[in-house]
């Protein structure tokens, strides 16, 4: 994130002598990355270090593995039906990894109930970004509240302590985590620091947190930490953790709404990188790319044929989240919440009659709305989870056998969207 934010009280000149409270040196922390390289924060502890343990650690009663069962390593593109997934636990016990690699990791998480006020959760392995699919409530981190709702990006660097309350009675997140902090893409950044006018995102939309009075408080207070692949261990604080004062720097949570991301057409078909919101890692290098598909107008040349055209980078395992069933190129496959993966090893294409029927929609408003992410040179496999809840009959979806009836003709898009 390339703007430096200030919140709530601090020292100007850092690192030098602050009381938050008459009487009560404040203590400070850094929140870094890349080796203090990279993006970092400061943060003003009200009295106390964010290194109290009361009680000695121990393994938590939960965890996030990551298996793949063997059949899986049979080379094949899924179609992973989220929406089947039942909706259970909370925000931390919810998560469900569906795929993962060495790293990048997605998860699916349907919660039904809040955390618990003393319960916090840290990924010290992984930055995080969250979309929501459905519900709203808040994240709540020591750098202060972020309100959510169905559309938001929630980005979450790694080792941010929160906590997540609903406001809805359930709620659905897609979540992708990698090694890397998550940002705009730098080329999406002018020399001054801001986003180019012709980008698609505009970076003074976004949400950042909320910093409301230091919470000074003494007890115990659960702060669960991911670490080692998907491993948990339960730490515990003799103070609560939101107890800052003030905090200055440039890595923080913040939220994006996908609808922020402002799609930008061409006269003819537009390839995936002009929808690319965000990238991790040394981008084409490792890491992946994560684009947003907004409703935008479909080409516009009296010959533009809209639906995409049968693709693969070898580079990239491509995994895409439908937040509803209007992708003309997937229309009568998908449901809100398919996720389809298709390895970079082999082609995919739109199904049957998709580009005969896309014809019609040529310079329309599409209303599809997904999320994509493509890594590079990482190979992903599904968890038992993502296998459990696969489409058996994708594979064999663009059989011509399956199409023998199909003219090619009524619309390209769902319409119940
Ligand atoms: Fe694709």
């Amino acid at each position: 994130m390339a703007i430096v934010l200030k919140r709530g009280s601090l020292p100007r000149t850092p690192h030098t002598e602050f009381y938050g409270k008459d009487g009560v040196l404040a203590l400070e922390e850094i929140h870094g990355s890349y080796g203090f390289s990279g993006p970092w924060a400061r943060k003003l502890h009200i009295r106390s270090y964010p290194t109290e343990q009361v009680l000695p650690p121990k393994k938590a009663d939960f965890s996030f593995p990551l298996n793949a069962p063997k059949e899986a390593e049979i080379l094949q593109p899924f179609l992973i039906q989220t929406g089947d997934m039942p909706y259970e636990g909370d925000p931390l016990r919810g998560r469900k990894p569906i795929i993962f690699g060495s790293s990048t990791i997605s998860s699916i998480c349907k919660p039904v109930k809040s955390m618990k006020d003393d319960e916090f959760f840290r990924n010290g392995e992984r930055h995080e970004i969250y979309f929501v699919q459905e519900g709203d409530g808040v994240l709540r981190t020591e750098y202060g509240n972020i309100e959510f709702k169905k559309n938001l990006y929630l980005v979450i660097p790694k080792g941010t302590t929160y906590n997540i309350k609903l406001k809805s009675k359930k709620a659905w997140f897609l979540i992708v985590e990698s090694k890397w902090p998550i940002v705009f893409p730098p080329h999406y950044i002018n020399k001054g620091g801001q986003a180019h006018m012709s980008a698609p995102i505009v970076e003074t939309e976004i949400e950042s947190p909320v910093l409301h009075e230091p919470i000074d408080k003494r007890g115990k207070f659960t702060v669960y930490v991911k670490h080692n692949s998907g491993k948990v261990t339960k730490t515990v604080m003799g103070h609560h953790p939101f107890d800052v004062v003030g905090w200055e720097g440039a890595l923080y949570p913040f939220g994006f709404d996908i609808l922020n991301h402002h799609g930008i057409a061409r006269e003819i078909h537009t390839a995936p990188p002009v929808h690319q919101t965000f990238q991790t890692g040394n981008v084409p290098n490792n890491g992946f790319s994560l684009c947003s598909f907004v409703p935008q107008m479909e080409g516009w040349h009296p010959k533009e044929v809209p639906a995409p055209y049968a693709h693969f980078n070898v580079d990239s395992d491509e995994c895409m989240f439908f937040c509803n069933s209007s992708y003309g190129a997937r229309k009568g496959f998908i449901q809100e919440g398919s996720l389809t993966f298709h390895p970079g090893s082999t082609p995919h294409s739109p199904q049957g009659k998709a580009a005969l029927r896309s014809l019609a929609s040529r310079g329309t408003m599409s209303k599809r709305l997904a999320v994509m992410f493509d890594t590079y040179f990482e190979s992903l496999k599904v968890t038992e989870t993502g296998w459990k809840y696969r489409d058996k009959k994708y594979v064999l979806s663009w059989d011509e056998r399956n199409f023998k009836n199909d003219a090619g003709k009524g619309s390209y898009e769902s319409p119940t969207q």
